[in-house]
Protein backbone atom coordinates (compact mmCIF):
# COMPACT_ATOMS: atom_id res chain seq x y z
CA UNK A 1 0.00 0.00 0.00
CA UNK A 2 1.21 3.31 -0.94
CA UNK A 3 1.58 6.31 1.51
CA UNK A 4 -0.95 8.07 -0.44
CA UNK A 5 -3.43 4.91 0.09
CA UNK A 6 -2.17 4.58 3.60
CA UNK A 7 -3.50 8.36 4.52
CA UNK A 8 -6.74 8.04 2.06
CA UNK A 9 -7.74 4.64 4.07
CA UNK A 10 -7.41 6.45 7.59
CA UNK A 11 -8.94 9.40 6.42
CA UNK A 12 -11.64 7.62 5.39
CA UNK A 13 -12.00 5.59 8.15
CA UNK A 14 -13.75 8.22 10.12
CA UNK A 15 -16.55 8.46 7.53
CA UNK A 16 -19.64 6.59 9.00
CA UNK A 17 -17.28 5.49 11.73
CA UNK A 18 -17.27 8.66 13.99
CA UNK A 19 -19.82 9.37 16.58
CA UNK A 20 -21.89 11.83 16.39
CA UNK A 21 -21.86 14.97 18.83
CA UNK A 22 -22.82 14.02 22.59
CA UNK A 23 -26.12 14.87 23.42
CA UNK A 24 -24.93 17.90 25.87
CA UNK A 25 -27.04 19.55 28.54
CA UNK A 26 -27.68 22.87 28.73
CA UNK A 27 -24.70 23.48 31.45
CA UNK A 28 -22.10 21.42 30.04
CA UNK A 29 -18.96 23.63 29.43
CA UNK A 30 -16.85 24.01 26.50
CA UNK A 31 -14.00 22.36 28.75
CA UNK A 32 -15.68 19.39 30.03
CA UNK A 33 -16.37 18.29 26.15
CA UNK A 34 -12.63 19.80 25.46
CA UNK A 35 -11.10 17.44 28.06
CA UNK A 36 -13.32 14.25 26.50
CA UNK A 37 -12.28 15.15 23.05
CA UNK A 38 -8.42 16.00 24.24
CA UNK A 39 -8.50 12.43 25.98
CA UNK A 40 -9.50 10.54 23.03
CA UNK A 41 -7.37 11.96 21.02
CA UNK A 42 -4.62 10.83 23.23
CA UNK A 43 -5.50 7.36 23.53
CA UNK A 44 -6.16 7.51 19.85
CA UNK A 45 -2.07 7.10 19.05
CA UNK A 46 -1.68 10.24 17.50
CA UNK A 47 1.33 11.72 17.53
CA UNK A 48 1.56 15.00 19.76
CA UNK A 49 -2.28 15.42 20.34
CA UNK A 50 -1.44 18.58 22.19
CA UNK A 51 0.25 20.36 19.17
CA UNK A 52 -1.88 23.11 18.49
CA UNK A 53 -2.07 26.07 16.10
CA UNK A 54 -1.59 29.43 17.75
CA UNK A 55 -2.81 32.40 15.29
CA UNK A 56 -1.75 36.36 16.11
CA UNK A 57 -1.93 39.41 14.76
CA UNK A 58 0.58 42.22 13.80
CA UNK A 59 -0.13 46.02 14.41
CA UNK A 60 -1.37 45.91 10.10
CA UNK A 61 -3.62 43.33 11.42
CA UNK A 62 -1.33 40.43 9.31
CA UNK A 63 -2.13 37.16 10.31
CA UNK A 64 0.42 34.65 11.33
CA UNK A 65 0.35 31.23 12.75
CA UNK A 66 2.69 28.58 13.60
CA UNK A 67 2.32 25.54 16.14
CA UNK A 68 3.15 25.19 19.75
CA UNK A 69 2.15 22.34 22.21
CA UNK A 70 -0.34 22.89 25.28
CA UNK A 71 0.88 22.44 28.12
CA UNK A 72 -2.20 22.97 30.51
CA UNK A 73 -5.76 23.78 30.27
CA UNK A 74 -8.80 24.14 33.04
CA UNK A 75 -11.70 26.71 32.95
CA UNK A 76 -9.49 29.47 33.10
CA UNK A 77 -8.20 29.03 29.71
CA UNK A 78 -5.50 27.30 27.61
CA UNK A 79 -1.53 27.34 28.31
CA UNK A 80 1.92 27.15 26.38
CA UNK A 81 5.16 28.09 26.97
CA UNK A 82 7.16 30.17 24.69
CA UNK A 83 9.82 33.36 24.44
CA UNK A 84 8.85 36.50 25.66
CA UNK A 85 10.60 38.35 23.22
CA UNK A 86 9.61 35.84 20.17
CA UNK A 87 7.67 37.38 16.87
CA UNK A 88 4.38 35.65 18.15
CA UNK A 89 4.92 36.69 21.75
CA UNK A 90 5.74 40.48 20.29
CA UNK A 91 2.34 40.45 18.39
CA UNK A 92 0.58 39.15 21.23
CA UNK A 93 1.55 41.97 23.63
CA UNK A 94 0.09 44.54 21.22
CA UNK A 95 -3.23 42.71 20.40
CA UNK A 96 -3.98 40.14 22.78
CA UNK A 97 -6.64 38.36 20.36
CA UNK A 98 -5.62 35.25 19.28
CA UNK A 99 -6.78 31.61 17.80
CA UNK A 100 -5.99 28.43 18.49
CA UNK A 101 -6.90 25.50 16.75
CA UNK A 102 -6.15 21.61 17.11
CA UNK A 103 -6.44 18.84 14.76
CA UNK A 104 -6.73 14.95 15.43
CA UNK A 105 -7.21 13.44 11.72
CA UNK A 106 -7.49 9.90 12.71
CA UNK A 107 -10.63 11.31 14.89
CA UNK A 108 -12.03 13.57 12.09
CA UNK A 109 -12.53 16.35 14.93
CA UNK A 110 -11.17 19.40 15.04
CA UNK A 111 -11.56 22.24 17.61
CA UNK A 112 -11.40 26.03 17.28
CA UNK A 113 -10.99 28.37 19.78
CA UNK A 114 -10.93 32.47 19.85
CA UNK A 115 -10.29 34.46 23.10
CA UNK A 116 -7.61 36.78 24.13
CA UNK A 117 -4.02 35.98 25.86
CA UNK A 118 -2.40 37.16 29.40
CA UNK A 119 0.61 36.19 30.52
CA UNK A 120 0.25 33.63 33.30
CA UNK A 121 2.91 34.25 36.86
CA UNK A 122 6.40 34.13 37.04
CA UNK A 123 6.18 31.40 39.72
CA UNK A 124 3.81 29.31 37.37
CA UNK A 125 6.24 29.85 34.56
CA UNK A 126 9.59 29.08 36.66
CA UNK A 127 7.71 25.99 38.15
CA UNK A 128 7.56 24.96 34.18
CA UNK A 129 10.66 25.74 33.13
CA UNK A 130 12.71 23.64 36.21
CA UNK A 131 10.58 20.11 35.33
CA UNK A 132 11.99 20.56 31.88
CA UNK A 133 14.87 18.40 30.80
CA UNK A 134 18.38 20.38 31.53
CA UNK A 135 18.55 20.82 27.43
CA UNK A 136 15.87 22.21 26.94
CA UNK A 137 16.09 24.85 29.75
CA UNK A 138 19.81 25.62 28.41
CA UNK A 139 18.47 26.10 24.90
CA UNK A 140 15.82 28.72 25.70
CA UNK A 141 18.84 30.87 26.70
CA UNK A 142 20.87 29.89 23.22
CA UNK A 143 17.72 30.60 20.74
CA UNK A 144 16.69 34.59 20.66
CA UNK A 145 13.69 32.96 19.22
CA UNK A 146 12.60 34.93 15.70
CA UNK A 147 15.09 36.79 15.63
CA UNK A 148 17.45 36.44 12.14
CA UNK A 149 20.50 34.14 12.48
CA UNK A 150 23.88 35.39 11.30
CA UNK A 151 25.25 32.33 10.73
CA UNK A 152 25.20 28.70 11.23
CA UNK A 153 27.71 28.56 14.11
CA UNK A 154 25.84 31.47 16.02
CA UNK A 155 23.37 29.23 17.71
CA UNK A 156 26.09 26.14 18.50
CA UNK A 157 28.32 28.97 20.35
CA UNK A 158 25.60 30.15 21.93
CA UNK A 159 24.61 26.59 23.40
CA UNK A 160 28.49 25.96 24.22
CA UNK A 161 28.47 29.15 26.04
CA UNK A 162 25.39 28.74 28.66
CA UNK A 163 25.98 25.20 28.60
CA UNK A 164 29.44 26.06 30.18
CA UNK A 165 27.99 29.13 32.19
CA UNK A 166 25.06 26.88 33.43
CA UNK A 167 27.55 23.79 34.00
CA UNK A 168 27.03 23.33 37.86
CA UNK A 169 23.69 23.67 39.85
CA UNK A 170 20.01 24.30 38.76
CA UNK A 171 19.69 26.27 35.43
CA UNK A 172 17.96 29.88 36.50
CA UNK A 173 14.67 30.35 34.71
CA UNK A 174 15.37 33.22 32.03
CA UNK A 175 13.16 36.21 32.03
CA UNK A 176 12.40 36.36 29.01
CA UNK A 177 10.91 32.93 28.90
CA UNK A 178 7.25 31.34 30.31
CA UNK A 179 3.47 31.10 29.32
CA UNK A 180 0.35 32.85 27.88
CA UNK A 181 -2.59 31.28 29.02
CA UNK A 182 -5.38 31.62 26.27
CA UNK A 183 -9.17 33.05 27.52
CA UNK A 184 -11.25 31.69 25.73
CA UNK A 185 -14.52 33.46 24.83
CA UNK A 186 -16.09 31.20 21.56
CA UNK A 187 -14.85 27.67 21.28
CA UNK A 188 -16.17 25.57 18.15
CA UNK A 189 -16.38 21.75 17.98
CA UNK A 190 -16.10 20.14 14.36
CA UNK A 191 -16.63 16.35 13.87
CA UNK A 192 -16.40 14.89 10.38
CA UNK A 193 -19.36 12.51 9.42
CA UNK A 194 -20.33 11.05 6.50
CA UNK A 195 -21.96 12.80 2.69
CA UNK A 196 -19.79 16.22 4.62
CA UNK A 197 -22.45 16.66 7.08
CA UNK A 198 -20.94 17.28 9.58
CA UNK A 199 -21.43 18.44 12.98
CA UNK A 200 -20.90 21.62 14.38
CA UNK A 201 -21.16 23.21 17.85
CA UNK A 202 -20.42 26.57 19.05
CA UNK A 203 -20.08 27.90 22.31
CA UNK A 204 -19.96 31.49 23.33
CA UNK A 205 -19.53 32.86 26.15
CA UNK A 206 -21.24 36.05 27.58
CA UNK A 207 -21.80 37.38 31.06
CA UNK A 208 -19.56 34.67 32.25
CA UNK A 209 -21.98 31.71 31.33
CA UNK A 210 -21.63 29.43 28.14
CA UNK A 211 -24.69 29.37 25.38
CA UNK A 212 -24.97 26.83 22.70
CA UNK A 213 -26.16 26.90 19.35
CA UNK A 214 -24.71 24.44 15.84
CA UNK A 215 -23.79 25.49 12.62
CA UNK A 216 -24.56 23.90 9.00
CA UNK A 217 -21.55 22.27 7.91
C1 LIG B 1 4.70 20.37 16.83
C2 LIG B 1 5.39 21.66 17.18
C3 LIG B 1 5.36 22.10 18.49
C4 LIG B 1 5.97 23.31 18.84
N1 LIG B 1 5.88 23.73 20.13
C5 LIG B 1 6.36 24.96 20.46
C6 LIG B 1 6.14 25.50 21.76
O1 LIG B 1 5.48 24.88 22.63
N2 LIG B 1 6.64 26.73 22.02
C7 LIG B 1 7.35 27.45 21.09
O2 LIG B 1 7.79 28.55 21.41
N3 LIG B 1 7.56 26.97 19.85
C8 LIG B 1 7.07 25.76 19.50
N4 LIG B 1 7.24 25.28 18.22
C9 LIG B 1 7.96 26.14 17.24
C10 LIG B 1 6.95 27.20 16.71
O3 LIG B 1 6.09 26.61 15.74
C11 LIG B 1 7.65 28.42 16.08
O4 LIG B 1 8.57 28.02 15.09
C12 LIG B 1 8.41 29.24 17.13
O5 LIG B 1 7.67 29.35 18.34
C13 LIG B 1 8.70 30.64 16.60
O6 LIG B 1 7.49 31.28 16.23
P1 LIG B 1 7.38 32.87 16.08
O7 LIG B 1 8.63 33.30 15.37
O8 LIG B 1 6.15 33.09 15.26
O9 LIG B 1 7.26 33.46 17.45
C14 LIG B 1 6.66 24.07 17.84
C15 LIG B 1 6.69 23.60 16.53
C16 LIG B 1 6.07 22.43 16.20
C17 LIG B 1 6.09 21.96 14.77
Amino acid sequence: MTLFEKIRCLLTFGQGVALPLPELSADTTPTQLFEQWFNDAKKSGVLLPEAMSVSSCNADGQPSSRMVLLKDYDEDGFVFFTNYASRKSHELNDNSKVALLFHWNVLQRQIRIEGTVEKISRQESADYFHSRDRGSQVGAWASKQSQKLKSDNELKERMSHYQEKFSQGEVPHPEFWGGWRVKPHAIEFWQGRANRLHDRICFEQKNDSWSQHKLHP
